[in-house]
């Protein structure tokens, strides 16, 4: 299937799914406000991985929070692929140093944007073409 649709209306504002798509998980998130505000907060000269790695944006968006997001008006939620972009585990939600991801295979920390913050994952996690079709409802694909 070239593209998927995810039903989000169970989500609550700290809740996450995991989907599949092209035989890849899908980390699907509605960030608390104080997780928002981490990842805002966050200078841009912290970021190991400036770049926003956004499919949605263009290739040379910054990694800021907004743009790591679904977008001004849903900042809250957060489609990333659940792929480490070092070898490819598959991250632990809601923890590590940041309360975004931890890769346990050889600790690769990510913020509550799914920035890469220590570790040696060189990139943020890839954010797939996505778009809201409903209020509830996400395509991905
Ligand atoms: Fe995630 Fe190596 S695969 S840290």
């Amino acid at each position: 299937l070239a593209s998927i649709e995810v039903d989000v209306s169970s989500l609550e504002p700290g809740m996450s799914l995991t989907a599949k798509w092209r035989g890849k998980p899908i980390f699907i998130r509605n960030r608390t406000p104080e997780e928002v505000k981490a990842a805002n907060d966050v200078p841009m000269a912290d970021l190991k991985d400036p770049v926003a790695r956004n499919a949605n944006l263009a290739a040379d968006a910054q990694a800021t929070g907004v743009d790591r997001s679904a977008g001004k008006d849903k900042e809250n939620w957060i489609v990333m692929i659940g792929s480490c972009t070092h070898l490819g585990c598959v991250p632990l939600g809601q923890a590590g140093e940041y309360n975004g991801w931890f890769c346990p295979c050889h600790g690769s920390v990510y913020d509550t944007a799914g920035r890469i913050r220590k570790g040696p994952a060189p990139q943020n996690l890839a954010i797939p073409t996505f778009s809201f079709v409903s209020d509830k409802v996400i395509k991905i694909g």
